[in-house]
C-alpha cells in the first residue's frame, strides 16, 4: 500500500485564494487593508526563514505587512513598550511574536501584552483558555492546529469518534491540537517525552499528529495499517549533498511511513503552507471585526 500524500500547498493555494478575494473585495468597497506585524527577537536562523515566509504571504494576499526585528538582549520592558505600540496602531489589525523567545523573556508576559482582538496566532493564555472549555470559542483558532483539522477534514469525513494520538504537548501545537481534536469529538491521547512504551499507544491511532521535534522518530511499525498521519515536525538534519548543507525532515519516517499509512503530510510541503495560509485567514477576520 502506498498512502495518498496530503497536498498541503494546494490546501493553502485555495485558502489563500479566498482570503485575496475578499480584500479585493475590502479594497472597492474602500474598507481599511488588514494589516499584521511580526515582531522577531532575536537571529535564530530557522525563525528568521519563517517570518520572511510570512512576509511572503502577505503580500501574495494584498496583506500589509509591518516587520518588526529586535535584538536578542532587549529588555522586558523595551519589548513591551513596541508591543503596547503595536496594539494602539489602528493599522495593524494581527500581532505574531514568533517563537521561541530568547531566554531571560518572560513568554506569558509577552503573549499577555498581545491584545485579544489582535492575537492572530491565538495564543493569548485566555485564548487558549477559551479553547480548552466546553461550549466556549476561541477568538483565533492557533495556525498550525487549525491547519492540522483542516487537512484531516480533507481526508476524513468525520473525525467524530476516532482514535486519535498526539505526540507532543507543547502550546504551539500539542496542546491546542489536542483540544481541537477534543472539539471534534475525536479521543485524543497525548504522548510526551516522560510516555512509557509510545509505539503501542501509536498503533491504536486512526489519527496520528507528530509534534515533537525528534527527526524521523515515528517508525513505521508505529502506526496502524490506513491511520492517516500529519507530520508537524520541521528538523533540519546535516545534509553535505545540499547546497545549504541541510536538509528538511519532519517526526515521521517518511518512506517506511507512506508503505502503512492510508494519507500522510510530506515535509516540507504539508502543514507548514497551511499554517501560513491560516494566518492570513486570522489577519482577515482581525481586520473584518474591527470594521464593526
Ligand atoms: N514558532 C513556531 N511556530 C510558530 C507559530 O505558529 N507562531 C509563532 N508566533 N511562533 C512560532
Amino acid at each position: 500500500m502506498s498512502a495518498i500524500v496530503i497536498d498541503g500547498k494546494s490546501a493553502a493555494n485555495s485558502i489563500r485564494e479566498a482570503v485575496k478575494a475578499k480584500i479585493i473585495e475590502r479594497v472597492t468597497k474602500r474598507l481599511p487593508i488588514p494589516g499584521l506585524a511580526t515582531v522577531l527577537v532575536g537571529d535564530d536562523p530557522a525563525s528568521q526563514s519563517y517570518v520572511r515566509a510570512k512576509h511572503r504571504a502577505c503580500e501574495e494576499a494584498g496583506i500589509r505587512s509591518v516587520a518588526v526585528n529586535l535584538p536578542a538582549d532587549i529588555s522586558q520592558q523595551d519589548l513591551d513598550c513596541v508591543l503596547s505600540d503595536l496594539a494602539k496602531d489602528s493599522t495593524v489589525h494581527g500581532i505574531l511574536v514568533q517563537l521561541p523567545l530568547p531566554k531571560g523573556l518572560d513568554e506569558e508576559n509577552v503573549l499577555k501584552a498581545v491584545p485579544l482582538e489582535k492575537d492572530v496566532d491565538g495564543f493569548h493564555p485566555v485564548n487558549i483558555g477559551r479553547l480548552a472549555q466546553k461550549g466556549r470559542q476561541p477568538l483565533f483558532v492557533p495556525c498550525t492546529p487549525s491547519g492540522v483539522i483542516y487537512l484531516l477534514k480533507e481526508y476524513i469525513d468525520t473525525l467524530v469518534g476516532k482514535q486519535a494520538v498526539v505526540l507532543g504537548r507543547s502550546n504551539i501545537v500539542g496542546m491546542p491540537v489536542s483540544l481541537l481534536l477534543i472539539k471534534e469529538n475525536a479521543t485524543v491521547t497525548i504522548c510526551h517525552s516522560r510516555t512509557k512504551d509510545i509505539s503501542t499507544i501509536t498503533k491504536k491511532a486512526d489519527i496520528l499528529v507528530a509534534a515533537i521535534g525528534r527527526p524521523e522518530m515515528v517508525k513505521g511499525n508505529w502506526i496502524k495499517p490506513g491511520a492517516v498521519v500529519i507530520d508537524v515536525g520541521v528538523n533540519r538534519v546535516d545534509d553535505s549533498s545540499k547546497k545549504r548543507g541541510y536538509r528538511l525532515v519532519g517526526d515521521v519516517d517518511y518512506e517506511e511511513a507512506l508503505n502503512v499509512a492510508s494519507a500522510i503530510t510530506p515535509v516540507p510541503g504539508g502543514v507548514g503552507p497551511v499554517t501560513i495560509a491560516m494566518l492570513m485567514k486570522n489577519t482577515l477576520i482581525a481586520a473584518e471585526r474591527a470594521d464593526a
